[in-house]
């Protein structure tokens, strides 16, 4: 094979299993704040954010689903055994009870994909202290 074949091969690999991953565009993360909007009747984010209808939002990436201290959860998002990473929230957030069937979020979903890279870059940009 020569060499940039290989290249062609190796980068179509990547591609590939970015895609089988569900991973999608990096997203915007300011325009991910003004999502966020539909978000924030329910749950707070940053450095002053505390649990409300749902849980503080902080430090998402790689939490263990239902385990934010003091929020009373459903038993279906406790016992998920999802851990927030970029793939599971977003299929998550496209149709909430759909991935958690039983949550209490009744959030609907966000149907558009741009939509939900933004709110991922957005979101995973806060820290477990809320600081970015
Ligand atoms: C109507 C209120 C409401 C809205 C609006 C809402 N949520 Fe939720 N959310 C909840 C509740 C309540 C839970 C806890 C679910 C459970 O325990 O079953 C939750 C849980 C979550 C979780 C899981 C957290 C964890 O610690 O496991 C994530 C992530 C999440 N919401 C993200 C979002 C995002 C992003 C938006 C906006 C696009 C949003 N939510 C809009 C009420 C809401």
């Amino acid at each position: 094979m020569r060499l940039d074949s290989i290249a062609a091969f190796a980068a179509f690999g990547l591609f590939a299993s970015a895609a089988w991953a569900g991973v999608g565009d990096p997203g915007d993360p300011e325009a991910g704040a003004k999502i966020f909007q539909k978000c924030h009747a329910c749950h707070n984010i940053g450095p002053d954010a505390k649990n409300a209808v749902g849980p503080v939002l902080n430090g998402i990436k790689g939490r263990k689903a239902g385990t934010y201290p003091g929020f009373n959860y459903s038993d279906a998002n406790k016992n998920s055994g999802i851990t927030w990473d970029e793939a599971t929230f977003k299929e998550y957030i496209a149709a909430p009870q759909k991935k958690i069937p039983g949550t209490k979020m009744t959030f609907p979903g966000l149907p558009n994909e741009k939509d939900r890279d933004d709110i991922w870059a957005y979101e995973s940009s806060f820290k477990e202290d809320g600081s970015r």
